[in-house]
């Protein structure tokens, strides 16, 4: 692989103020991450603070609605909820080895932010969070917990006030402070070293899954499916299986409403390759090449490109491209909160509502793990008006 590209895709398509910035940035990850002292503070903390290893679930009940063993990794275990702190511990320990003293970050579901700023107070780090105004809006517990964190968050109206434009926000603010401030990128996306970063912090979701299903069923898993949008969660849980032909993995993306362009985040479906903030990916775009918002009502699945490492997995067939709509979603959320009394996110549920929607591609004795990224808390009103309407 050429340095910095999954396939084709990837690379460092930013302003050059931002290029020293970035070849530091990979320096310090690469001699920080080899040493003995880093990856014992990163471990101890997400073992002791964190809570991992997180549970691997047999789910007896949900299991029979979709007919064949279904797993859930427990990453809504994870503190804050989701397998967001992964990363942001790894990259906070590192932002205080590299001698700087302020966090910057975009969020969606809040659920990044979250962990973030998490990560920031333990690290005595300044966090600065940069959210879209609609994702303000519909993640509302959630900004107030980061506030709570002491977080300082910047509401972002340029755009459609999504993720996408808080990234791009975000990245313009690194170009003016990038010698005291590191930008905490939140998933698999962004211009090298990003993406090889975040997926390496983040792959211990993959490797607990081996070890957990191996003492359990003796065998390793038929199947391996996770949602997502940069991809963080899913090559975390990925990662360890990609070399092994024998297991399937599956992407589930927002479908939306409906799969055209107007009405979903499918950017499988729906993108080709073209480059945003700084990486060649697959991306929504119009006709002209210019970024097309992405729809789902689910904020976390709501970027409208596919991280370097997931778009050349699923382009080469070993990663299988799949999506969900957003009625399927709220099905799900009910199945789960019925036979398992769990509420899960959205962005979680579109894996669900994927296992319970083609059940006919899972054989009896499949053993599947599904990767329960995060937990609904912060869904609650969402998933209140669209079955009471209020
Ligand atoms: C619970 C949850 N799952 C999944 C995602 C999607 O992100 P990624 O593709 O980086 O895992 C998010 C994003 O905010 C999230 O909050």
């Amino acid at each position: 692989m050429k340095k910095g590209r999954f396939g084709k895709f990837g690379g460092q398509y930013v302003n050059e103020i931002l290029m020293p910035v970035l070849i530091e940035l990979e320096a310090a990850f690469n001699k920080h991450y080899a040493s003995h002292q880093f990856r014992e503070e990163l471990t101890g903390l997400l073992r002791d603070y964190g809570g991992r290893p997180t549970p691997l679930y047999y789910a007896k009940n949900f299991s029979k609605l979709v007919g064949c063993r279904v797993y859930l990794k427990r990453e809504d275990l994870l503190c804050g909820g989701s397998h967001k702190l992964n990363n942001t511990l790894g990259q906070a320990l590192l932002t205080k080895r590299m001698g700087k003293s302020r966090l910057i970050t975009e969020t969606a579901a809040g659920q990044h932010g979250l962990a973030t700023v998490m990560a920031g107070n333990i690290c005595e780090l300044e966090t600065e969070i940069f959210m879209g105004v609609k994702d303000i809006d519909r993640q509302a517990s959630n900004v107030k917990r980061m506030k709570l964190l002491g977080a300082n968050i910047i509401p972002i109206t340029s755009g459609t006030g999504v993720l996408k434009d808080a990234v791009s926000d975000t990245l313009r603010e690194w170009t003016t402070c990038s010698r005291t401030t590191h930008y905490l990128m939140g998933s698999t996306v962004g211009p090298h070293p990003f993406p090889e970063i975040v997926a390496t912090f983040q792959s211990v979701i993959g490797t607990e899954i081996t070890e957990q299903i191996l003492a359990k069923e003796g065998r390793l898993p038929d199947a391996v499916l996770a949602c997502g949008s940069g991809g963080s969660n899913a090559l975390g849980a990925f990662r360890s299986f990609v070399a092994n032909t024998d297991i399937r993995l599956y992407f589930v993306e927002g479908g939306g409403e409906s799969l055209d362009a107007d009405n979903s985040a499918a950017a499988f479906q729906l993108g080709k390759p073209g480059v945003l903030h700084g990486a060649l990916m697959q991306v929504l775009q119009d006709e002209h090449g210019q970024i097309k918002p992405s729809k789902t009502r689910s904020a976390g699945l709501n970027y409208p490109g596919r991280g370097p490492e997931i778009s050349s997995l699923c382009e080469t067939g070993r990663v299988e491209a799949c999506y969900a709509f957003d009625t399927e979603v709220f099905d799900a959320v009910k199945a789960m909160c019925r036979t398992e009394g769990l509420i899960p996110a959205l962005e979680t549920a579109h894996v669900l509502a994927y296992a319970l929607n083609h059940s006919e591609e899972f054989d009896r004795d499949d053993i599947i793990v599904i990767n329960y990224s995060g937990r609904g808390d912060k869904d609650l009103e969402a998933i209140e008006r669209y079955y009471y309407g209020s």
